[in-house]
C-alpha cells in the first residue's frame, strides 16, 4: 500500500511561489540561466542526500555501487533524449567541454576503426567542418586536433550546401552566441559519405524537443544543468574551503593534525566523482567597446542582474534566458535597466 501523501499542486510559472522553489536571491534579476542554470531546493536537497550517501562509505560506492548508480541515473536521461533506456550509447561527462574533447581527441581512432581514415597522401584533403557560430571551447579543441592530427579546418557560415568533402562535421542544436536554433536534422543528413558528426546540443535539453533516435548523430553532448548543480562542474567542494579550514583549526590546527597523522601512520601495522533570446544593443554614442567590456560585471555587481552581452557579426548583442521562475515583469525591469545603460543614464564603472 502506498502511504505517500499526494504531492501538493505545483506553483504556476513565473509566480512568486515558483520563484520560491529556487534558492535564488529574491532581488536577483536572474536572466542568464543559459550559462549556469539554477537548482530547485528540492533537487538541491536530493544532491545533499546523495553527497551524504557517498560520504557514508566511499569505498563501497567506488568498488560496488558506482556503475549501477550511474546507470540508474542515466535511465531518465535516456528517455528525455528519445533513447528509451538504451544506455549503451550514453555516458556522463564532467561537462560538455570534456565530452567534446573526448570525441575530437579520438577522431583519428574513430576514423580508423570505421575504415574512413585517409591514406597519408590524401591526408591534407581531409577537413573538419565547423560553423562560424561554434562554441569557442569547441573551436579550441578542433584547432588542437587539426594541429596534432594533420586535419585542415573548414569554417562555414550557416549556408547550405556546405562542402561534402569533409571527414568530420560539428554543428550545434542551439548556438550559444547568438542564441539560435539550428536545423540540426538537416545539417546532420547533408553528407554524401556519411562521415562522422558531432552535435553540440549543450543548450537543447529543456529548451527544445530533442530526440536523438530521430537525429542520430554519431556523437552528441548535452547539459542537464537545472537538475544538478550551478554550472555543469560540481564546484561545491571548492566552496567549502572556509568551513574546512575552520574545522581543522578547531580540532587543533595544521601542525598538530600533521604530527598526529604522521605518528599514527608510523604506528600502523605494515600490512597496510530554446529558452534563450538574443537582443541587439542599440548603436548609441554610449555603447563603446569599453562599456561593453564592463557591462556584464557592472550589472551583476551594481544592479543584481545577470545577462550575457557579446559581439557577433560586427555588432553588440545581449543574450537573455527565460525560466519558470521569471515573469514579464522581470523582462520589463531588464528593458528599463538596459535602456538606462545604453542611453547613458547609468555610469558603467
Ligand atoms: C554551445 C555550447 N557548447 C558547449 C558548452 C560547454 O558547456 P560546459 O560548460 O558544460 O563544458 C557551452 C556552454 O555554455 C555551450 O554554450
Amino acid at each position: 500500500m502506498n502511504t505517500q501523501p499526494p504531492p501538493p499542486p505545483p506553483p504556476s510559472f513565473g509566480s512568486q511561489q515558483m520563484r520560491a522553489e529556487f534558492m535564488l536571491d529574491p532581488k536577483y534579476l536572474a536572466l542568464n540561466h543559459g550559462s549556469f542554470g539554477a537548482t530547485p531546493s528540492k533537487v538541491f536537497a536530493d544532491r545533499i542526500a546523495q553527497m551524504r550517501m557517498i560520504e557514508t562509505n566511499p569505498d563501497h560506492l567506488v568498488k560496488v555501487t558506482f556503475d549501477g548508480l550511474l546507470d540508474k541515473a542515466l535511465v531518465p536521461v535516456s528517455c528525455l533524449l528519445g533513447l528509451e533506456g538504451d544506455l549503451g550509447s550514453l555516458v556522463f561527462t564532467n561537462n560538455a567541454t570534456t565530452g567534446l574533447n573526448a570525441v575530437l581527441r579520438s577522431l583519428k581512432q574513430i576514423l580508423r576503426s570505421t575504415g574512413r581514415y585517409p591514406k597519408p597522401t590524401a591526408l591534407k584533403a581531409q577537413k573538419i567542418l565547423y560553423f562560424s557560430t561554434v562554441y569557442d571551447k569547441l573551436l579550441f579543441a578542433i584547432n588542437y586536433t587539426c594541429q596534432n592530427d594533420g586535419f585542415l579546418l573548414f569554417k562555414s557560415t550557416l549556408n547550405i550546401p556546405f562542402p561534402l568533402r569533409t571527414c568530420f562535421r560539428s554543428y550545434d542544436a542551439i548556438t550559444s552566441l547568438p542564441a539560435v536554433i539550428t536545423p540540426s536534422k538537416n545539417l546532420q543528413s547533408f553528407s554524401e559519405s556519411r562521415n562522422p558528426d558531432l552535435l553540440d546540443a549543450a543548450h537543447a535539453i529543456g529548451q527544445i524537443p530533442f530526440d536523438l533516435s530521430e537525429i542520430k548523430p554519431d556523437f552528441c553532448v548535452t547539459i542537464y544543468t537545472s537538475g544538478s548543480t550551478v554550472g555543469t562542474n560540481d564546484i561545491s567542494a571548492f566552496l567549502t574551503t572556509h568551513s574546512a579550514l575552520a574545522f581543522r583549526a578547531w580540532i587543533g590546527g595544521e601542525s598538530a593534525i600533521q604530527t598526529y597523522c604522521h605518528t599514527l601512520l608510523l604506528a600502523a601495522p605494515k600490512s597496510l566523482y530554446a529558452s534563450m533570446a538574443t537582443i541587439a544593443v542599440p548603436e548609441t554614442p554610449f555603447v563603446t567597446p569599453l562599456l561593453m567590456s564592463k557591462v556584464s560585471v557592472f550589472l551583476t555587481r551594481e544592479q543584481n542582474c545577470s545577462v550575457y552581452p557579446f559581439k557577433h557579426g560586427g555588432r553588440y548583442w545581449v543574450r537573455v534566458s527565460a525560466q519558470v521562475y521569471l515573469n514579464e515583469g522581470d523582462f520589463e525591469k531588464l528593458a528599463e535597466l538596459l535602456y538606462r545603460v545604453f542611453y547613458g543614464e547609468l555610469a558603467v564603472e
